[in-house]
């Protein structure tokens, strides 16, 4: 692929090559991401940065990776700051945004609303998240955290806990690790499995993957457990939300008694489903993970851009 001016809308389609020359870059900028170096590489460039739906991580480390690489950034943070109140279709607004800027990362509740606003206009568009839809750079970085903790991703046994439905980060990792010749423990409450759709490409790509719905089981056998949130926002039916939202919470404990090597990952934020107790584990990762996710949006923004 060539990264000049290209959108990332899915992990679908970015091939094996594609991800290592992105953790290539990514390896590059960490001691920037870090405070350890400064750099003007983005001297010039503005991002625009669109979050429609609520976020800490993803909108305040593509901010950073920018700012930190002496790029400037604008920005909307929530739906009612915006004019798509007045009705604006994301059509209008990417024709309008790409007057003021050169890259666009994008958060909006409805799913293909990233590729909605990539196909209005020429500047790229990185999706950061649509709806229950893709995450890519979130699994891009979850990758590189995987590279970082573990050396290689390579033949891998991860688990993926919790709401598989909903939870777009484990639908683009999903994408990215079957590059990779891993074993994927997918463990959910039967309402919540990975959808059909995704299990199908899954299938295609010849993926060996396990379903159950006990975490104990899957705890035994994985080198990486990656933890996610019931997804509250997407149900629309309260109740279920209530009955499956304390479905699975890994505790010092159940590390201890089944799996006291593994690496522990999780998106964030977490709200229940990883016990305070378990920060002092070493496999821990979780907040050194989003650290990466500076590194990694900053070789984003610089491939996309032409920069590197
Ligand atoms: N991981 C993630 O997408 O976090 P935010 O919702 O805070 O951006």
């Amino acid at each position: 692929m060539n990264f000049q001016g290209s959108d990332i809308l899915t992990a679908k389609n970015l091939s094996k090559a594609d991800i290592e020359r992105i953790m290539e870059v990514a390896e590059g900028f960490l001691p920037y991401a870090k405070k350890e170096k400064q750099s003007d590489l983005l001297n010039g460039k503005i991002l625009a940065a669109l979050f429609y739906e609520p976020s800490t991580r993803t909108r305040l480390s593509f901010e950073t990776a920018m700012l930190r690489l002496g790029g400037r950034t604008v920005s909307v943070a929530g739906m009612e700051g915006s004019s798509l109140m007045k009705g604006e279709t994301l059509h209008d607004t990417a024709c309008v945004i790409e007057n003021f800027a050169d890259v666009i990362a994008v958060r909006h509740p409805q799913p293909g609303s990233a590729a909605e606003m990539a196909d209005a206009i020429g500047i790229p568009v990185l999706n950061a998240g649509d709806g229950a839809g893709e995450h890519p750079t979130q699994a891009l970085l979850d990758v590189f955290t995987m590279l970082q903790e573990r050396g290689k991703v390579e033949g891998l046994k991860i688990a993926f806990v919790g709401d598989l439905k909903f939870g777009r980060t484990v639908h683009s990792l999903s994408y990215l690790l079957s590059h990779f010749g891993v074993k994927l423990y997918f463990v959910s409450p039967d309402a919540l499995r990975m959808p059909d759709d995704i299990m199908g490409d899954l299938k295609e790509r010849k993926m060996d993957i396990i379903e159950t719905e006990s975490l104990e089981e899957a705890l035994k056998h994985v080198d990486v457990c990656y933890m996610t949130r019931i997804q509250q926002e997407r149900f629309t039916d309260p109740q279920e939300y209530q009955k499956f939202k304390h479905a699975y919470v890994l505790t010092k404990e159940l590390v201890e008694k089944y799996n006291g090597k593994m690496t522990i990952m999780h998106p964030l934020p977490r709200v229940g489903e990883i016990s305070m107790n378990v920060d002092e584990l070493e496999g821990a990762s979780y907040f050194r993970q989003v650290g990466n996710g500076v590194a990694l949006r900053m070789a984003l923004l610089a491939l996309v851009l032409g920069k590197v």
